[in-house]
């Protein structure tokens, strides 16, 4: 069989451990957009559960349902990003797959973008007036989620009054002018578009209520806003520094406390030897770096197990090489410029370099 008509809309669906969504989602999608020609596109990051082979399931009795199965990446900003790419459609949709998205919301979004040529995005938006958080969020999630908007529309200088929505439809022309300069890394695709595009988006923003998830459960935890920090501060750098890099170094400061009050104690109550004390503070703030590291920075590719365990050795492994490569650049430095908060700085600043990029290449390295 020949599909002979394009699609005028494809919709993306990041999808991660949702099984039990994908037929209800695929019927849903297939009410509310009954007479448009569409697609949809589920990007699955190889979840555990079979996701990805259900969808193709599907995919084999429906011909406008297709699967995008992603394998040794994790991330939701990443698999929207490859999912928009994936398609031929002048209009592209994101939205979650856990029903939690009013899908009836996507024909107005349709008809906004084809009537208007100048209009960049439109907006699933709980924040307007009619739109609602539902009873979708819980009142801590919702006090959370309202700070971080706030903060977020102030420092990427965005005017949308949900620019932390799942939920959107973005012109295809539009989206290529930003995507070079989107972040993989993070769950804020839509802040980070609006961010990238410097204010010259036009943006509509249409009301929905947020619905109550059924099966399976949030994969937004903790973690989630330390990255959504990190996304803020690489903004903030005009993007030159990588929100992993930003993530890393903000560990760093961290283990920077740790030591100094592990010394302090080990001194107070274990020993008088100041090297002994400060050999034992680096090791336990290597350590505390290292585990908040795979928790956080690296949390789209934590190690587990025996992994761990290398990982941690080869961790001490590379910091003690940046240590070297910290006390030689300071050296060095000192000699040229006799400052010891520049030197001691221009030591700190290559020790940390070495420390991402080689735990990068040898402690987290991609599979
Ligand atoms: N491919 C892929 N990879 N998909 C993912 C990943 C991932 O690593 N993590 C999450 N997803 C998918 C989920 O399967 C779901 O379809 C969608 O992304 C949203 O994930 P949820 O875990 O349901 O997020 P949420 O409901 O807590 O958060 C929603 O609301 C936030 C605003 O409060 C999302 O729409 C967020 O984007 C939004 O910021
Ligand atoms: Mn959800």
């Amino acid at each position: 069989m020949n599909i002979t008509s394009l699609p005028a809309l494809t919709v993306v669906v990041p999808t991660y451990q949702e099984r039990d969504n994908i037929r209800p989602m695929v019927a849903l999608l297939e009410a509310a957009l009954a007479g448009i020609a569409w697609e949809v596109v589920f990007v699955d990051d190889d979840s555990p559960d079979g996701t990805a082979k259900e969808v193709r399931a599907v995919a084999r009795e429906k011909p406008y349902v297709r699967v995008h199965h992603r394998i040794g990446s994790r991330g939701l900003a990443g698999a929207c990003i490859e999912g928009i790419l994936s398609s031929v459609a002048p209009l592209v949709a994101v939205i979650d797959a856990d029903l939690q998205h009013d899908e009836r919301l996507l024909p107005k979004m349709l008809a906004a973008l084809q009537a208007d040529p100048t209009l960049d995005v439109v907006i699933g938006s709980r924040n307007v007036e009619d739109g609602s958080a539902g009873s979708g969020l819980s009142a801590l999630r919702k006090w959370g989620s309202d700070r971080a908007n706030g903060l977020a529309r102030k420092i990427l200088k965005i005017s949308a009054t949900d620019p932390m929505s799942g939920y959107f439809m973005v012109r295809r022309t539009s989206f290529n002018e930003v995507v070079l300069n989107l972040q993989q890394q993070g769950f804020k695709i839509l802040a980070d578009m609006l961010s990238a595009s410097k204010g010259r988006w036009k943006v509509l923003e249409l009301p929905y209520t947020f619905r109550e998830r059924q099966y399976g459960e949030s994969k937004l935890d903790s973690a989630v806003t330390f990255e959504f920090l990190g996304l803020l501060m690489s903004r903030l750098t005009g993007g030159v520094l990588p929100i992993r890099f930003i993530l890393f170094v903000l560990v760093g400061l961290s283990g920077l406390f740790v030591q100094l009050i592990v010394v302090k104690l080990a001194l107070a109550t274990l020993t008088s030897s100041f090297a002994l004390a400060q050999t034992l503070g680096v090791f336990v703030a290597m350590t505390t770096n290292f585990i908040l590291n795979n928790l956080l920075t690296y949390r789209d590719r934590s190690l587990k197990g025996m992994e761990f365990l290398r990982g941690l050795l080869s961790f001490y492994g590379v910091c003690a090489i940046g240590a070297v490569a910290n006390v030689g650049v300071a050296e060095s430095a000192f000699r040229v410029v006799p400052s010891v908060v520049l030197a001691s700085a221009a030591g700190a600043l290559i020790g940390a370099l070495w420390n991402f990029w080689a735990s990068l290449l040898v402690t987290w390295r991609a599979r």
